[in-house]
This record gives structure tokens, sequence and C-alpha cells, in this order.
């Protein structure tokens, strides 16, 4: 399937690592021109090399929780490729070993996830033309029980909302903007859960990651492109006429009842 986006160009922040990794190679291979943005310098380094130094890749290392970041990525993709025609808000970073998130967790999510992102849309408005997409990712702590990531659940939630207040308010503009949700994926984060639970257990690493994916109805993690994939075809015309709408990716984990293994690790 043409998705159309040849030679378009996208915004991926946290483009380094898993989703937004498989989303930057997904919508390299479709043809498009990505800036992928990440914090550190090492892995943009390792990124651009697992892309094989694309010649339509480009790189910003902004750190997105600080009030500037949002305009240097966005101002690095228009510069580098001439203009901007759609963005994916992914970056996140949180630690799973917490019990209890303090303050500094709860301020450090929403100042990446919540106001980073607010301010990638704002940075982005001024370019983005009709037809222009935005993508947010949230994640399904927002929408079943998580245990000790209250800070997850509730910025999630809040990231949900933050797209359809904008779906609406930019749908005159033509500008539309979706939320894609993945539940447990096959990244950095799941290798941790599989590891903090075999630690906390005492189990053998394949005994806690047959656990983990049991509270998977489809029976294991999604795949990063399998998320990404949901990511591109919302950048896509191929979805011209969706916009506030959420795309769940989770193995069915959202419409089965919580369990008391289900979110362990
Ligand atoms: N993986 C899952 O199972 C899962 C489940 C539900 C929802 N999600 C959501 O899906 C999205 C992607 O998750 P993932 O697991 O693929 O991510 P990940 O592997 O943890 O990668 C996070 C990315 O964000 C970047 N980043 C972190 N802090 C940043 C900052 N302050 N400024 C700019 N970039 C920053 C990282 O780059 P640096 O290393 O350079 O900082 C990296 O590229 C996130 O929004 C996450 O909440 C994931």
């Amino acid at each position: 399937m043409d998705l159309g986006i040849s030679n378009r160009s996208y915004l991926v922040t946290g483009g380094t690592r898993g989703i937004g990794l498989a989303a930057a190679r997904l919508l390299l291979e479709d043809g498009a021109r990505v800036t992928v943005a990440a914090r550190t310098t090492s892995s943009i380094e390792t990124a651009a090399a697992e892309l094989g130094e694309h010649p339509r890749a480009g790189f910003v290392r902004a750190d997105l929780r600080q009030p500037d970041g949002a305009r240097m990525a966005v101002a690095a993709a228009v510069e580098r490729f001439g203009s901007l025609d759609g963005v994916v808000n992914n970056a996140s970073a949180f630690s799973i070993d917490l019990d209890h998130p303090d303050r500094a967790a709860w301020t450090d999510l929403f100042e990446l996830k919540l106001l980073g992102y607010e301010a990638v849309v704002q940075a982005a408005l001024e370019h983005l033309p009709e037809g222009g997409s935005v993508v947010n990712i949230s994640g399904i702590a927002s929408k079943r029980y998580w245990p000790r990531s209250p800070h997850v659940s509730a910025i999630n939630a809040a990231v949900e909302a933050l797209s359809t207040h904008y779906a609406a308010a930019l749908a005159p503009r033509k500008i539309r903007v979706n939320t894609v949700v993945p539940g447990t994926t096959a990244t950095d984060r799941y290798k941790r859960r599989v590891e903090r639970l075999s630690e906390q257990d005492g189990l053998a690493p394949a005994e806690a990651r047959k656990i983990l994916d049991s509270t998977v109805p489809l029976g294991r993690p999604s795949e990063p492109d399998e998320v990404a994939a949901a990511i591109v075809f919302l950048l896509s015309d191929r979805s011209a006429s969706t916009t506030g709408a959420t795309i769940v990716v989770d193995g069915g984990t959202v419409v089965v009842p919580e369990t008391p293994r289900a979110s362990r690790g």
C-alpha cells in the first residue's frame, strides 16, 4: 500500500530507541525525510548507525523537558528539510524500578511527556501545512491499573486529553491529531520489567518472561514495528478523515479484566 508520504518531512521525538526508532525506520522505508530528536549524543550516534547513516535522516540533540527543547527540535527539522508535515510526540523516560514515584519522578514525567508534547505541538504549528498530522504516544496505564505508576497513568491520560483538545482546535486548519496507545512492547523497558520480576521473585528470566507474556491476551509483547505501523498510518493521508482517535496496540490487554499478575514487573 502506497502511503503517499514520500519526501514528506517528519519529526520523531525520542526516535533513537524502541518505538520511536521503529517509526523513524518505517518512515524512511516509505520514502519520507525524518528528523529524530533525543537528549543524548550517545543514543543519537547509536541510532544514526542503526539507520545506516541514512541520507534522509537528520538528528538533533534537544532536552524536551527544557522550555526551548521543542523549538530547537522543530527548527532543526525545518532547517534540514525545508518543511514539516507531521510530528510524533514519543519521547519519554521514567524508572520502572521506583516503588513509589516521588515528586521528582512526577515532575520529570510531567515536564517531558506533557509540557514537552504541548511545546512540540506549539512549535510545529508555525510550520504544519493543511493536511499536517500530529501523533501523540500515550500508554495503556491511562486505561487500567498499573502498579507503582500513578504518575504514568495520570500523564498518559492527560496526553490523550491533549490530543482530543488539539484535534478539535486544529480541525479548521485541516491538521489532524491522534493518539497511539502502546501496551507492553518489546523495548528496553520490557527487558527491564523481565529483569525486575526475575530478581523480585527469584525466577529464571525465561520464566519471568513467560509470566509477563501471559498477561497479554495475544500471549506476547507487541513489536516496536507493530506500534510504528499505527503511527505511520496516522501520519499518512490513508487516515485523512481520522482525527481525535486513539489506536490501542496492546495485544488485547485493556479489554480483559485485571488479574493480580497482569502488570507485574
Ligand atoms: N515500551 C513500552 O512497553 C511502552 C508501553 C506503553 C507506552 N509506551 C510509550 O511509548 C513511547 C516510547 O517508549 P519506548 O519504550 O520505545 O521508549 P524508550 O526506549 O525508553 O526511548 C525513549 C526515547 O526518548 C528519548 N528521551 C528521553 N528523555 C528525553 C528528553 N528529556 N528529551 C528528549 N528525548 C528524550 C530517549 O533518548 P535519550 O536516551 O537520548 O534520552 C529515547 O530516544 C513513550 O512515550 C512511552 O511512554 C511504551
